[in-house]
This record gives structure tokens, C-alpha cells and sequence, in this order.
């Protein structure tokens, strides 16, 4: 996800700016830029790719001298990543300029405002429109503070907000909602970053911000209020942390961490998908209804966890639009003819969006003219540049090798899409899209809930460090889970780890249980009657012959205790929702286990974040 940086005081501001810049690099990005105000103006510079083509630009053409000044790393959400749409970004007579991390739900509205007042915007980003507000706000003559905080009470959705103003060189102003702040407290300077990595070379001391907060700077002075102007009290603390611990948030690991990022990640993937009347609205969806509604079949194609999330998606979009769905192994789809033609529409699910299997499989499906739809993480990325239409989900860079919070937003991407597509086709009513929408948006309260439960799966995991093989069982939706569990394991711990529907068992896979081989049982909610009993026989089958059943189960289901050896309770959701709950224990369960075997946990040996070779 993007950096932020801000800084006054007697620096350099451009130097600190960019060295603030360079620590945050950890967070994934695919632009950047500085502004600074001097003499009266804001001088500003901005590249897309790496910093270090901002930096060749500032060698060539240094900015002019100031000690204030806001940056940016950008990790693109709405708009590809180039020059345009990089940060900061300025209002129309460039006396504001602004950075911006987390996503403007009402940016279309707002857009129509400015573009209805006669602004011209250059970029395709919902960031330019905001600095266009603040701007017109200073115009009228308030100050920086003020402007910020009219603005933020017309904006909807996830946003942290830097700002200076080209006439008042002392004041750098943010605003937090959402996204992360925090505050560096210098001797003569301070320092604002999206995390303490940010500034810790300079202070250590720091203030955290809240939500809804306005954060007022200048090298002498930090005043925090909320967003009417009414004073708040700020946490002040010590940052104990090396640098590398304040990338990872004080994790041990970046997976570790993003497995706990995971509630924002998902909130974030919802933001934006309502219109103004509530219609469900996608990304760059450059598909036609009616496009959509000839669609006689979907093939779903990735690879590894993506093909997971995958799996999971064809029970929500069979069952919401009754359009049949396959899921296929991207390195197998074209090599076996498939039968494929205008009205098939493909999902290419890809949290990097260059995974060669799915580039060439899209390719070759494209070959055959069917419509092609991606699933990504990664905006800019081959994949989505290659696709009729995307839905980007907005995880956030993903450092781990290991996709834990991409998996879950994969989810959510393809809960959207069937309910888009039940939408367009009318297979549920508009009532029936807000209800499940209404469960989605539950969804990172419940995902938070079993994070906090982590310390029981934790001790759970290390009490199998010695393990040498573990089966995962679960059964339609929880099948896919099952499948993603083991996979974490195998990637992380190098274990044997494997997945089974758990009607499969009595075919062959019983044969495995032996005395005291740990099973990890994905139990469907009890509202699925015929599925919940069957899943019980199963893990009464295996735990007769010795197996040490670890069970997954929801609050109040009574039912599962005399079979649970161990159980890890889930919160009562939807049955096609479970696995946006269901999948987190195994996160942990793994993670846990490959650290307590001393792996690196971030870069399993063997693997590549992302498989550009087929
Ligand atoms: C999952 O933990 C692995 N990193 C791997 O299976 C990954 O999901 C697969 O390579 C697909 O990558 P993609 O989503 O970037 O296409």
C-alpha cells in the first residue's frame, strides 16, 4: 500500500522527504514524488516506477531549497501507474498539493462537482480531485487546517491526507481516516509517515493518531483535533523498534503480518462498489450487461492459491446466477482443447497479474474470442492490461511469498463478481444482493475476531513441530479451504500436507490415518443440515482409527465436541462465506509451525512471489 511522508523543520526537506521515502519502500510500490513549498511556490517532481528515477530527476533538477515538504510512494488502485497519476498532485493553480493513501468511495460524485465547476483534472486518480477541494477551500481564503477539514467531512471511505499549502511555508496539515499515520516528534522538526519506519533515523518518539483526526504541523508545534476543529488528546510513545521491525509493524514476519492486516484488506476491497443508488459497480468493467448476460458458461483459470479462491467462487456464482462455472489449473487449460467460444467468459484470478500459466491460458482463451475478466492485485500488471474488464482487489502490496490477505480479497473480488452477475442477469433479487452485501461487509469484525483467538492455534501448531505429515478435510466451500491449508503448510513448514474433500476419504485417502496423524476438520456452518452430519461421520471415521482431529467449528455448535480433539471456534456466518473465516486458523496454524521449525517464513526455499516462467 502506499507510503506517506511529511516533514518541517530546519532539513533539507527534499532529502529527509526522500530518505523517508526510501524506508517505506518495504511497503511495495509502483511511483513516486515530493513536493515542497519555496519562495511562494510548490515545487514539485513525480515518476512512476522506482524511487530511483525520482531521485536521477532531482539529481539533474534539484528541487529549490525548502524544510517543508510531503511525499509519496504509490501503489496504484484507481488509474495505471505512470507520471500522471503518481503523487503528490496539486489542485488547478497548483497552490495545494496533497498525498493521499486509501481509497475515495464518492470520488465519481465529487469528480462530476469539480469537473462541473470547470476543473480540469490530468490524472485518473480519485487523490487529484481531493487536492482540487482543498485547493478551492485556501482560494476562498481559510486556512490549510480549515480547507482540511471541510474536505474530509465530503469524503466517504478510507484516506489518510497530507498537505502544504505554496503560501504558508511553516504548516504541513494531514488528516487520518482509515489508512495509517503516525507522528515523529523532533527537537526543532517534525515528521509524519505512514509508519514509524518513516522517520526513526531521526526520532523515536512518535504520536498515534485515531481515526477521523486532523493532524496540524509545524517544526515547533503538533496540534491533533478531530475533523470539526474540536481539540483530541494523542498517545504519545516510544518507538523501540529497529527499522526492520518497523517494516514488518513489530511482526517477525511480513506473512505474519499480513495475515493480521487482513481485516483492513478485505474492508478496503469493499469500499467503492455501491453507486449512489446502491447498484453494484465494478472496476474498469468494460464488459456490457448485456455482454454479460449472454454468457452461457464461465471458466474460472489460475494457479495455486488464486486457483483455490477460485474453487470457492464457483459454489457463490453457481449458486447466485446459475451460470455453471469450471475451474481449471491455468497450466492445464489450453493444453487440453477447451471448448470455449464468444458467450464463455473467463476469470483470470492473479494477486500478481504476470503469473506466465494464467498470461498464456488468457491469451489462448482470447484466441478462441471469449471474454476474459481478471481478478488482480497488481494494477498495471500484464494480466488486468490483457483482460476485457477487472476487478482489482485491494490487498496492498503482498511482501510474503505466501498469499494470505490476497487470497482473502480474491475472495471477496469473486463474491462481487457473482453478485454483479446475478445483478445483470436477475437471478436475486436487488434485496437478496444487499443482504449478502450486508454479510460481506461484517466480514472484517469477523475476520479480526478469529485473529485475536491466534495464541490458542499458535500453541496448537508448535505442539506439532515434530509432525511429519498433516491431511486437511473440509467439504463445499470448506473443500477449497481444506485445499489453501494444506498448501500453506507444504510452502511453509515443508511438510506433507494434504487436502481432501471429506467424502472422499472411504475411496482411498483413510488408508493415510494412523495413530495420532494430526487432521484439521473445515466443519460447515449447521445451517447446511446434510453437510454438517456428513462432516461429522467423517471425522468420527478418521478419529476411530487414531487420527488427533483439529476442528474448525462455528460458535454454538455443540454438535462437534466429542470428535474434536482440539477446537478452533469460527464465527457464525453464511455458509459461502465461511471460508473468509475459515482459512485464517490454517494461516496461522502454518506460519506458526515454519517459524517454530526456524524457516523464513517470507521466502520459503524453492519459491518466487511471483512465476513469470511456464
Ligand atoms: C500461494 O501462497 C503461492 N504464493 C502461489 O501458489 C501463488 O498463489 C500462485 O503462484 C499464483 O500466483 P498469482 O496469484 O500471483 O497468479
Amino acid at each position: 500500500m502506499c507510503g506517506i511522508v511529511g516533514y518541517v523543520g530546519h532539513r533539507s526537506a527534499t532529502d529527509t522527504v526522500i530518505d523517508g521515502l526510501r524506508r517505506l519502500e518495504y511497503r511495495g510500490y509502483d511511483s513516486a514524488g515530493v513536493a515542497v513549498v519555496s519562495d511562494g511556490a510548490i515545487a514539485l517532481e513525480k515518476r512512476a516506477g522506482k524511487l530511483a528515477n525520482l531521485e536521477k530527476v532531482l539529481d539533474e533538477t534539484p528541487l529549490a531549497l525548502a524544510h517543508i515538504g510531503i511525499g509519496h510512494t504509490r501503489w496504484a488502485t484507481h488509474g495505471p501507474p505512470n507520471d500522471v497519476n503518481a503523487h503528490p498532485h496539486t489542485g488547478g493553480v497548483r497552490r495545494v498539493a496533497l498525498v493521499h493513501n486509501g481509497i475515495i468511495e464518492n470520488f465519481m460524485e465529487l469528480r462530476e462537482r469539480v469537473e462541473a465547476d470547470g476543473h480540469e483534472l490530468l490524472s485518473d486518480t480519485d487523490t487529484e480531485i481531493v487536492a482540487h477541494l482543498v485547493e478551492l477551500q485556501v482560494q476562498s481564503g481559510v486556512d490549510l487546517t480549515t480547507a482540511m477539514q471541510r474536505v474530509c467531512q465530503q469524503l466517504d471511505g478510507a484516506f489518510t491526507l497530507v498537505a502544504i499549502d505554496a503560501e504558508d511555508p511553516d504548516t504541513v496539515v494531514a488528516a487520518r481516516c482509515n489508512s495509517p499515520l503516525v507522528v515523529g516528534l523532533g527537537e526543532g522538526e517534525n515528521f509524519l509517515g505512514s509508519d514509524v519506519a518513516a522517520f526513526i533515523e531521526f526520532t523515536r518518539e512518535a504520536l498515534e493518531l485515531g481515526q477521523d483526526q486532523i493532524v496540524v504541523m509545524t517544526r515547533d508545534e503538533v496540534r491533533v483535533t478531530d475533523f470539526h476543529g474540536r481539540p483530541v488528546e494523542a498517545r504519545q510513545f516510544h518507538v523501540d523498534w529497529d527499522l526492520s521491525a518497523a517494516e514488518k509493524d513489530g511482526h517477525d514476519w511480513f506473512m505474519r503480518k499480513e495475515i493480521f492486516e487482513q481485516p483492513r484488506a478485505v474492508a478496503d476491497s469493499l469500499i467503492g462498489r455501491r453507486t449512489a443508488n446502491g447498484q453494484l459497480q465494478l472496476d474498469e468493467m468494460r464488459l456490457a450487461d448485456e455482454e454479460l448476460r449472454d454468457v452461457d458458461k464461465i471458466i474460472i483459470i489460475a494457479c495455486g492459491t488464486s486457483f483455490y479462491a477460485g474453487m470457492v467462487a464457483k459454489y457463490a456464482i453457481e449458486h447466485w446466477t446459475r451460470t455453471p462455472v469450471e475451474v481449471e489449473l491455468a497450466s492445464e487449460f489450453r493444453y487440453r482443447d477447451p471448448i470455449i467460444d464468444a458467450t464463455t467468459l473467463i476469470v483470470a484470478i492473479s494477486q500478481s497479474g504476470e503469473t506466465a500459466d494464467t498470461l498464456q491460458a488468457i491469451r489462448h482463451a482470447r484466441s478462441q474470442r471469449a471474454k476474459v475478466l481478471a481478478i488482480c492485485n497488481t494494477n498495471g500488471s500484464s494480466i488486468p492490461r490483457e483482460s476485457d474488464a477487472v476487478i482489482y482487489t485491494h490487498a496492498g502490496p503482498e511482501i510474503g511469498v505466501a498469499s494470505t490477505k490476497g487470497f482473502l480479497t480474491q475472495l471477496v473480488a469473486c463474491y462481487l463478481l457473482a453478485l454483479y452477475i446475478a445483478q445483470v442477469k436477475g437471478t436475486r433479487f436487488g434485496d437478496e444482493i444487499d443482504e449478502i452485501m450486508e454479510q460481506l461487509e461484517a466480514m472484517p469484525g469477523h475476520i479480526e475476531t478469529v485473529l485475536e483467538g491466534a495464541d490458542a492455534v499458535y500453541e496448537l501448531a508448535r505442539s506439532h513441530a515434530g509432525t511429519r505429515s498433516v491431511l486437511f478435510l473440509g467439504r463445499h466451500a470448506g473443500y477449497p479451504v481444506a485445499l489453501e491449508g494444506a498448501l500453506k503448510l507444504k510452502e511453509l513448514a515443508y511438510l506433507h500436507a494434504e487436502g481432501f474433500a471429506a467424502g472422499e476419504l472411504k475411496h482411498g485417502p483413510i488408508a493415510l490415518i494412523e495413530e495420532g496423524l494430526p487432521v484439521l476438520c473445515v466443519v460447515p456452518p449447521k445451517g447446511r443440515d446434510q453437510l454438517h452430519g456428513k462432516m461429522l461421520s467423517g471425522i468420527q471415521e478418521v478419529r476411530a482409527r487414531g487420527a488427533r482431529t483439529i476442528c474448525l467449528a462455528e460458535a454454538g455448535d455443540t454438535s462437534i465436541e466429542p470428535y474434536a480433539d482440539d477446537l478452533i471456534r469460527l464465527p457464525k456466518v453464511p455458509v459461502l462465506l465461511q471460508p473468509l473465516v475459515a482459512i485464517l486458523p490454517l494461516q496461522l496454524f502454518a506460519c506458526e509451525l515454519a517459524t517454530a521449525l526456524g524457516h523464513d517464513v517470507d521466502q520459503p526455499r524453492n519459491l518466487a512471489k511471483s512465476v513469470t516462467v511456464e
